[in-house]
């Protein structure tokens, strides 16, 4: 699809950023701008704030922000091009069709179809003589004819060209297949398959495209499953495996297991709301995507230690979204896969009743103290007691709370009353240190996002702030920006980043273009726009934008003349003393 110039202003003037985000949140009035609870971190307090007026919005509590583009991107994760068309068709406007003329979205779309054509290879080949090998494992493994053919399941063959081959038949460029990580190059830059004699487990994201694979070796040798590393199309933090069909049978709940092998298994017993990561822990992305399509998530992982540990690290990272926790513990340090497969027909009621007597996290914390602890001993006893209170008082529900101190006072003969105050002794402590946690947490995830974003900019913060509000006024005003962008060259930036960010706004005011939120959004990543819109909101509107963005100006001037600490580190004598002498100059 080609978006056009024209295409954008149209849409632009037709999309109300308010409204877009009313669908998904609750907007209340609060001077200039609407104010609610911040759909992509848990809060309590709304920290989340919409300018109409501007077209953008903002968090503070978490940095998210751009405008309604990048909203939907992030609300419905869908890529630009996909968010722009769920926009149009909101405001009723026909997308047009046609190649894309962006570079990027043209790259990805020849992926995804280079992708989808290795899916089909590699299902095709399970009929070959050749997979036949790889047919038996799966069927071995207990999957039936219609579970491989649902899965799309496949087998990449052992010859390392065999892939690219067909793919180069098909017309495919030897970079895109590289781009696509189906091959690697070689040292002398021909590209080979990645995945050889494995058994492929196609990715599919939710608009049922092919974004990557996993495929796991027949035998020991190590690793066990090869996956796609990130691609332009493919991050394996931002998607869950299956959740394509999970989504539409979740029925408020999802089931979190392992491994590929799991969901598979799991869906063909008919538990066909389960969902794996891909290869790697749990991720904020992933825990905030379970949160949208479930109330409950029900942890299933491996009963070993590695297993373990991951479900406290998963419990860690999704009681911050508020969905509920479960946790299930299959028995006889089996994994899901394996207990449905040991139970056979029974598989689907054996596992529906571990389902149903999964408990809440806390009750796996419990659990967990009750094996540490032996409360016979009544030194041990009062020990079991105390961390069972802090557990207890992290529950936000005053009754879910009573449940468990009755079940405890008559599990440990103990009066109901004394475990209450145990318990409500933590109750305002873990308040306390909640709160403490949880702005150091949104500071450390601040100032990490900066790093990240703009290095240089501890360097210096004075330039990097006059930087800033120079964006800020030329997105404001059309008038400031013609002045700035004749005036200021973009070699006086002192960062990178911010400089990065200017010359894609002076390229668009020196060819007329507008420079709104929205009309720079498709050369932005989200996160790049949240940054903007950061420097929209710490720079708000000036009464006499020319002069302000003069003065902040030459305070750009004078920083760039300044030598950074590593500059000045590595500068010769000679250097450094003309520095010296130019600032001397100045003084006078
Ligand atoms: P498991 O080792 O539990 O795999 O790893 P599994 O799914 O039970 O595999 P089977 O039953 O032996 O076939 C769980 C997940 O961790 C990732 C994969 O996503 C796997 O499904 N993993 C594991 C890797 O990415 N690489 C590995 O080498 C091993
Ligand atoms: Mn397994």
């Amino acid at each position: 699809m080609a978006i056009t110039e024209e295409f954008k202003q149209e849409l632009k003037s037709r999309t109300d950023i308010a409204d877009v985000i009313s669908s998904y949140v609750q907007l209340k009035r609060s001077g200039r701008n609407l104010v609610g609870l911040c759909p992509f971190h848990n809060e309590k307090s709304p920290s989340f704030s919409v300018s109409r007026e501007n077209g953008f919005f903002y968090c503070f509590g978490c940095g998210a922000g751009g405008d309604a583009i990048t909203f939907i991107r992030r609300i419905e994760n869908l890529d630009y091009v996909d968010a722009v068309k769920l926009l149009a068709q909101r405001a009723g406007m026909t997308v047009p069709e046609g190649p894309s003329d962006n570079g990027m979205g043209k790259l990805k779309t020849r992926i995804l179809e280079a992708n989808r054509e290795a899916a089909r290879f590699y299902h095709r080949m399970l009929y070959t003589p050749e997979g036949r090998q790889a047919l038996d494992y799966l069927r071995g493994r207990g999957l039936s004819e219609k579970t491989i053919i649902h899965f799309g399941l496949g087998y990449s063959p052992r010859d390392r060209f065999e892939l690219v081959n067909h793919l180069k038949s098909k017309g495919f460029s030897g970079n895109e297949i590289i781009q696509a990580n189906l091959a690697n190059q070689s040292q002398k830059g021909y590209p080979f398959d990645r995945f050889s004699d494995r058994v492929m487990f196609p990715i599919i994201d939710l608009r049922g495209n092919v974004i990557g694979f996993g495929g796991r070796i027949m035998s020991d040798i190590k690793p066990k499953y090869l996956n796609t590393s990130d691609t332009p199309v493919f991050n394996k933090s931002r998607n869950l495996f299956a959740l394509q069909f999970a989504k539409n049978k979740a029925n408020g709940q999802l089931i979190l297991v392992e491994g590929y092998m799991d969901v598979i298994a799991l869906h063909q017993a008919g538990f066909e709301n389960a969902v794996a990561t891909l290869g790697t822990s749990l991720t904020q992305d992933q825990a905030m995507i379970i949160k949208r399509y479930c109330d409950e998530v029900v942890i299933c992982y491996d009963a070993d230690e590695a297993g373990q540990k991951a479900t406290q690290r998963a419990i860690g990272i999704l009681r911050p979204t508020g969905v509920k926790i479960k946790i299930l513990t299959v028995p006889n340090g089996k994994d899901p896969d394996e207990f449905i497969r040991s139970h056979g027909q029974q598989g689907n009621a054996r596992f529906r009743m571990l389902l149903e007597k999964s408990g809440n996290d806390i009750e796996y914390r419990l659990e967990k103290l009750r094996g540490i602890f032996n409360t016979d001993i009544p030194g041990q006893k009062v020990e079991f007691l105390t961390k069972a209170a802090e557990q207890i008082a992290q529950l936000d529900n005053p009754v879910e709370q009573d449940v468990y101190i009755s079940q405890l006072s008559r599990e440990l003969d103990v009066e109901k009353d004394a475990i209450k105050r145990l318990v409500n002794k933590n109750n305002k402590r873990n308040y306390r240190e909640y709160k403490k946690e949880e702005i150091r947490q949104v500071q450390l995830d601040l100032s990490a996002a900066d790093d990240r974003l703009n290095k240089e900019k501890r360097l210096n913060l004075r330039g990097a702030n006059a930087e800033e509000a120079i964006i800020a006024m030329m997105i404001y005003d059309p008038d400031t920006a013609l002045m700035i962008s004749k005036e200021l060259s973009a070699d006086v930036f002192v960062t990178g980043f911010n400089r990065r960010i200017y010359e894609i706004l002076k390229k668009r005011v020196d060819s007329g273009m507008e420079i709104s939120p929205q009309d720079i959004s498709g050369d932005l990543t989200e996160e790049e726009m949240g940054r903007v819109t950061k420097m929209l909101m710490s720079h708000p509107r000036e009464k006499s934008p020319d002069t302000a963005a003069r003065e902040y100006m030459q305070v750009l001037a004078e920083q760039s003349e300044r030598l950074t600490p590593e500059q000045a580190a590595s500068a010769d004598n000679d250097t450094i003393m003309e520095q010296l002498r130019r600032l001397r100059e100045k003084k006078k």
